[in-house]
C-alpha cells in the first residue's frame, strides 16, 4: 500500500521570525504539519495555537502545535530560527557569540534525534551559523542551506525596481556572499528581462543615471530600515522562508540566492556563502556559477574570507 505522507515541518525558535516563518508556510498550503519547539514553552504554545486559529481561514488545512523534539524524526524539513536578533548598532556578525551559545542546545539535542530531512538556516550571522551547524550535526552539506540573501536579494530587486519602475519579478538581480554587511553584488550579471543591466545602461537615459552603489547599499540597510521602526524584521524574512521551503518541498528545480557549502565552486573552498543554487527535494542540486567580472570577483573573496574567519572563530567558542 502507497500511503500518501503528510508534509511536516518543524521549527526551532517561536520568536518575530519563527512565528512569521511558520505563518507563510502555513498561508502557503505548504506541509500539513508544523511543529514549533523553544525553551519558552509557554510563546511555542502561543504562537501554534495562534496559527492554528488563523488556518481555519487559509486554503489549506495545517496543524499547529508546540512541540519538542521527540516530534521531530519524520519531519521534511526544520528550519533554525533561534537566538537573538542584531540591534540597531550591531551588525549580524556581532550576535555569533550569543547564537552560538543558543546553537550548541539545539546541536546537542538534535544529535538525539533520528532526523534526516533538508534543514534551512535562518539564526544570524546566517552563513556562519549554518556552516557551524552542518560541522556540529556532522551533516550532509547539500542538505542544509540558510535562507541567507534570499532576503538581502528582494530587497535589492526592490531598491531597482523603485529606481526603474519596473516590477520586481522581472528584475533578475543577487546579492551575493554574506548575509551581512559584506554581501556584494554582480551587476555585470544583472537583467532585466533577459536583457544585461549594463547594456541599457549604454542605450537608455533612464538606465543609464542608475546610481549602483547606492541602490546595493539600499538592498544591504533593507534590514535596518524595518528594525529602525519596529525592532524585527518578520514578513520579508518569513516569505524569504517560504519560497525556498516551497521549492524543496515542491521538488521544484528551481534558483534561489542561498547559502550553500562552496567546495571548489567559485574558487572557494570550506566556506557557507550564498550562490545561485539549484534547489529541489535532496537540498542542493547544482551550484550556478555567474562569471563576475574581476573587481565583482575580489569583493565575493573578501566577502568568504570575512565568514572563513568567523566560522573560525565560531569553532573556538
Ligand atoms: C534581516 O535581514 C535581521 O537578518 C535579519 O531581516
Amino acid at each position: 500500500m502507497n500511503n500518501i505522507k503528510r508534509r511536516k515541518a518543524v521549527l526551532i525558535g517561536a520568536g518575530h521570525v519563527g512565528s512569521h516563518a511558520g505563518y507563510a508556510l502555513a498561508s502557503k498550503g505548504l506541509v500539513e504539519e508544523i511543529i514549533y519547539i523553544d525553551i519558552d514553552e509557554k510563546k511555542a504554545f502561543s504562537q501554534a495555537l495562534d496559527i492554528f486559529d488563523a488556518a481555519v481561514y487559509l486554503p489549506h488545512r495545517v496543524e499547529v502545535k508546540a512541540g519538542n523534539y521527540n516530534d521531530i524524526d519524520d519531519a521534511d524539513i526544520m528550519v533554525v530560527c533561534a537566538g537573538p536578533l542584531p540591534n540597531m548598532n550591531q551588525t549580524r556578525m556581532d550576535t555569533l557569540g550569543a547564537t552560538i551559545e543558543v546553537m550548541k542546545d539545539i546541536v546537542g539535542k538534535v544529535k538525539n534525534t533520528k532526523f534526516s530531512g533538508i534543514i534551512i538556516n535562518i539564526s544570524n550571522p546566517a552563513d556562519v551559523i549554518t556552516h557551524y551547524l552542518q560541522n556540529k550535526l556532522n551533516y550532509d552539506p547539500k542538505r542544509i542551506i540558510s535562507t541567507s540573501t534570499t532576503l538581502d536579494s528582494a530587497r535589492l530587486r526592490r531598491a531597482i525596481s523603485e529606481a526603474i519602475n519596473v516590477d520586481q519579478k522581472s528584475i533578475y538581480a543577487y546579492a551575493l556572499g554574506e548575509h551581512g554587511e559584506s554581501q556584494m553584488v554582480p551587476w555585470s550579471t544583472v537583467t532585466i528581462a533577459g536583457k544585461p543591466l549594463f547594456e541599457l545602461m549604454k542605450e537608455k537615459e533612464k538606465y543609464s543615471k542608475l546610481d549602483l552603489n547606492e541602490l546595493a547599499t539600499k538592498g544591504k540597510r533593507g534590514g535596518w530600515d524595518v528594525l529602525g521602526g519596529k525592532g524585527s524584521t518578520e514578513f520579508g524574512i518569513g516569505a524569504s522562508l517560504a519560497e525556498v521551503a516551497e521549492v524543496i518541498l515542491c521538488d521544484e528545480h528551481r534558483v534561489l540566492p542561498v547559502s550553500v557549502y562552496l567546495n571548489g565552486e567559485y574558487g572557494q573552498t570550506d566556506v557557507y556563502a550564498s550562490v545561485p543554487a539549484v534547489l529541489g527535494r535532496n537540498g542542493v542540486e547544482e551550484i550556478i556559477e555567474l562569471n563576475m567580472n574581476s573587481d565583482e570577483k575580489k569583493l565575493f573573496d573578501e566577502s568568504c574570507k570575512v565568514m572563513k574567519d568567523n566560522y573560525q572563530l565560531a569553532l573556538k567558542m
